[in-house]
């Protein structure tokens, strides 16, 4: 864990949302299941401290522009010196559609989220999927991680039932073992 993480964790833990970043192993999962070949525009929500950035970026098809939306100064910093020349803003996925016409990017084939979905209110969730499916392409692909256990439980339940609502298609993975804890990811397509 960065001292970047350890910092932001503590000033907005209510943000930031995880003990540990995700390991390399759930990025390759998040990576794969986005299905990347062929985009010519990929959205990173919540990069945090670039647990799933570097996999994406050398993933990036060839041409394809990479915007990444992040909530917390410290991180937006921290992540944007890690990967210099990736475009990496301070913003909010609330403002998905903002942040895209302000970098004058197209319409993402791919939207791979990092945020924290168990700490958000209802409302921050509906928003945040109705950003997302609006501004996805048709034949895009959204992809978020769950924490296997908790996802039974009402509040994981409930979050699979509002993607279902949002989405046509919802698939889940494997489970990821090699991740603090183990999670799986989430596949969603318009
Ligand atoms: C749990 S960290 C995930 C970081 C990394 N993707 C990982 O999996 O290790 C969640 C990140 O989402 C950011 N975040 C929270 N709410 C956000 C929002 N509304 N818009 C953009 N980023 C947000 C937090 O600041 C934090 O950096």
């Amino acid at each position: 864990m960065s001292i970047s993480f350890l910092r932001a964790l503590l000033r907005a833990p209510h943000s930031v949302g995880a003990i540990w970043p995700s390991s390399p192993a759930l990025a390759r999962e998040m990576v794969r299941a986005s299905a990347l070949e062929g985009t010519s525009a990929v959205v990173e929500l919540g990069p945090g401290s670039g647990a799933f950035t570097g996999h994406i970026l050398a993933n990036l098809p060839s041409g394809a522009r990479f915007l990444a939306i992040e909530k917390c100064p410290i991180l937006t910093r921290e992540v944007s010196a890690k990967f210099p020349g990736a475009c990496i803003v301070e913003g909010c996925a609330t403002r998905l559609g903002h942040h895209l016409a302000e970098h004058d990017v197209s319409t993402p084939g791919a939207i791979l989220s990092g945020l924290p979905w168990a700490i958000f209110s209802d409302d921050l969730q509906n928003a945040i999927l109705h950003q997302v499916r609006d501004n996805l392409g048709t034949d895009g692909v959204f992809s978020t991680f769950a924490y296997y256990g908790p996802h039974k439980w009402g509040a994981g339940r409930a979050f699979r039932k509002k993607l279902q609502a949002h989405f046509s298609e919802v698939e889940r993975s494997a489970v990821v073992l090699r991740n603090i804890p183990p999670a799986f990811v989430y596949s969603c397509r318009r």
